[in-house]
């Protein structure tokens, strides 16, 4: 298939570019680079041979999102471009709403224009608020403490209407949970602009010397050890479940939790980092995070069922290539 791929160029999206790829998909990729890198495209290249088309947009913008879809008989698109830090997504509600939500609005629109009928959307484990763990797919959705949430809430509505309308439309709504690491080339991974929000690239940049120490948000959290518990994904995983949810697309809307299903506390991934790659992590206790929730993880039975796909690599994985990718830098 001829895949369309928003955001190609950043963290999931480059890893998904190289899952598409080596499953004999084509590759077009629509960024704006405002929080990627073009040469992630060159590494796509490295790592499997293969080359994508190249589109440098703004998919807010409709008449150069149409044009792609008039250049190439497109068969589905995966929509990841949009911003994504929480925190930002609170003193930038603006940017937030008018960015993820008119861009989903943009590229769907051209779908049905276009006569494209599959649609892949990057959603978020965010989207299930304060819920009864673990997650699951039939939950009713709960508020979001930021607008970064809502636009993901918001445009899983927008494309769950959509296909009411256009029953010949089809939408599935992926639900990560926290995707870290990197491919194993150690070419592509997270590369944050600015100082870390996430645990992981914190982590790594705290193990290189870049940062003094982590914080630990909490430890008086009601879990085993205190520290807020998480489900990470590592990304090549997380790609591949792209893939398997692309092929699975025949009609209506699809939800699937994309996660390991396996809780691990901050305390965890500190050691399991320290053990995988033989360094010190230094570390400090400090008081919560406004926003955090104690724990979180998925329900993952529906994606092996019905998606026949299932995370493969561990806790100690993804430590790994995410201090190889940040060794690389
Ligand atoms: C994980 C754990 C922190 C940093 C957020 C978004 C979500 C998703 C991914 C993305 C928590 C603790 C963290 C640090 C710490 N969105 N922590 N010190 O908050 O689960 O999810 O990012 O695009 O929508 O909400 O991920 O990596 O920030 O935190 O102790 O310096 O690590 O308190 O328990 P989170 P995270």
């Amino acid at each position: 298939m001829k895949i369309l791929v928003t955001g190609g160029a950043g963290y999931i999206g480059s890893h998904t570019c190289v899952a598409l790829l080596e499953a004999g998909h084509e590759v077009i990729v629509a960024d704006n680079l405002s929080n990627s890198k073009i040469e992630a495209l060159d590494k796509i290249k490295q790592i499997t041979n293969k080359e994508v088309v190249f589109y440098q947009v703004d998919v807010t913008n409709e008449s150069e999102v149409e044009s792609i879809f008039n250049n190439h008989k497109i068969d589905g698109v995966i929509h990841f471009a949009g911003y994504k830090a929480v925190g930002e997504s609170v003193e930038k509600p603006i940017s937030y709403y008018y960015n993820n939500v008119v861009s989903t609005l943009v590229l769907s629109n051209a779908c049905l224009k276009y006569g494209v009928q599959r649609f892949v959307f990057s959603s978020s484990a965010t989207v299930y608020g304060d819920n009864k763990v673990p997650f699951v797919e039939t939950m009713d959705l709960l508020p979001t403490t930021n607008p970064y949430g809502e636009t993901k809430a918001m445009s899983e509505r927008i494309l769950t209407d959509i296909v009411k309308a256009n029953p010949s439309f089809s939408v599935a709504l992926l639900r990560y949970f926290n995707p870290v690491g990197a491919h194993k080339s150690g070419l592509i991974g997270e590369a944050p602009n600015g100082i870390p929000n996430n645990l992981m690239p914190y982590v790594t940049q705290v193990a290189k010397g870049k940062l003094d120490k982590l914080r630990v948000f909490g430890n008086d959290y009601p879990t085993p050890d205190g520290t807020g518990v998480r489900d990470y994904i590592h990304v090549v995983d997380l790609a591949e479940g792209h893939v398997a949810a692309l092929n699975d697309l025949t009609t209506g809307v699809k939800v699937f939790n994309l996660g390991t299903g396996k809780g691990t506390s901050v305390l965890e991934l500190i050691h399991a980092f320290e053990k995988a790659n033989e360094i010190k992590v230094p570390y400090e206790i400090v008081d919560r995070r406004a926003g955090d929730i104690a724990s979180f993880y998925a329900d993952t039975q529906k994606a092996e069922k019905e998606l026949g796909w299932k995370a493969k690599l561990d806790v100690i994985d993804m430590c790994k290539d995410a201090w190889h990718f940040e060794r690389n830098q």
